[in-house]
């Protein structure tokens, strides 16, 4: 992939009512972060599988689908049939998670786990080892456009030694309250990939948006 900070605009803060043109907006990004959410596990409702094939004919970039649903083992083939490159699951959620993982890869995806802030990084000890990503919720997930949480430097500090005392090095994706002023000190911290909803779609120009949340994270890269 072309850049080592990758940026990944989060459409739930898309205008819904011109999703092709939104879509357009960011193809100078690297994923575009579709946000699954069924009003349990979330107190909010988002997309289903069915938009999710409509965001596929609509970018030729990867889709990095977020499943913040209760029963990930019931629904997440349903995501992988509709498309989604990368699916990320909750570990707070799922039942029999590396099932779910090696089911993502036979279907030749790539398979993340995400993390709640006020769950322990520790959790993933058993499944770091098959991951191709991680993501870091850095707000209680549910809505776009909320407050960054600095406990989540302690959850990258923590994730980035789990990785090294397993020696694997998946991505990590962190999700929430980010933005060009925060996106050189989470790289510094760890963050390989940087979701952006209002940050993005919230800024006049989304592709200088994507631009400046990329600039200030390689920085952070320097920073390492
Ligand atoms: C929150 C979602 C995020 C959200 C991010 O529950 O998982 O992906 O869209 O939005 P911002 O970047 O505005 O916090
Ligand atoms: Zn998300």
């Amino acid at each position: 992939m072309a850049h080592q900070v990758r940026i990944s605009p989060s459409i739930l803060a898309a205008d819904m009512l011109n999703l092709g043109a939104e879509l357009e907006s960011v193809s100078n990004a690297d994923f575009i972060h579709y946000d699954v959410m069924d009003g349990d596990f979330v107190p909010n409702i988002s997309f289903g599988p069915g938009l999710l094939s409509a965001v596929k004919r609509g970018t030729d970039l990867m889709v990095d689908v977020h499943m913040m649903v209760s029963n990930p083992d019931e629904v997440y083939r349903d995501y992988l049939e509709a498309g989604a490159d990368i699916l990320t699951f909750h570990m707070e959620t799922a039942k029999h998670a590396h099932r779910i993982v090696d089911e993502i890869h036979r279907y030749g995806r790539r398979a993340a786990v995400a993390v709640n802030p006020g769950t322990a990084i520790s959790s993933l000890d058993a499944i770091i080892d098959h991951l191709d990503m991680v993501l870091v919720m850095s707000v209680n997930p549910g809505f776009s456009g909320q407050q960054f949480i600095e406990h989540t430097f302690t959850q990258l500090y923590k994730l980035t030694a789990l990785c090294r005392s397993h020696a694997v090095r998946p991505l990590i994706e962190i999700d929430g309250g980010v933005s060009a002023k925060n996106a050189a000190q989470v790289v510094a911290a760890g963050a390989d990939v940087l979701v952006g909803g209002s940050a993005v779609f919230g800024a006049p120009d989304h592709a200088r948006a994507v631009e400046e949340m990329r600039e200030a994270g390689m920085r952070g890269l320097a920073m390492r």
